[in-house]
């Protein structure tokens, strides 16, 4: 996947920012990512996307 490529369109967050924000906050669950990058807070559509992306970071 493209780290430019747009995850949460609502809040404009990237799929390498939401990989950062795991891997330098230890991030366990969706939630956390957004409490850390505010993706997946607004109408929730990107949510299945960031469950998916958490799953391929091994932290
Ligand atoms: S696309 Fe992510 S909250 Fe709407």
């Amino acid at each position: 996947m493209d780290r430019e490529e747009i995850i949460c369109n609502c809040m404009e967050i990237t799929h390498g920012e939401i990989v950062d924000a795991i891997k330098s906050h230890r991030l366990q669950t969706v939630v956390e990512i957004g409490d850390a990058t505010e993706a997946g807070t607004v109408c929730g559509s990107c949510q299945d996307d960031i469950a998916l992306i958490l799953k391929t970071v091994n932290v």
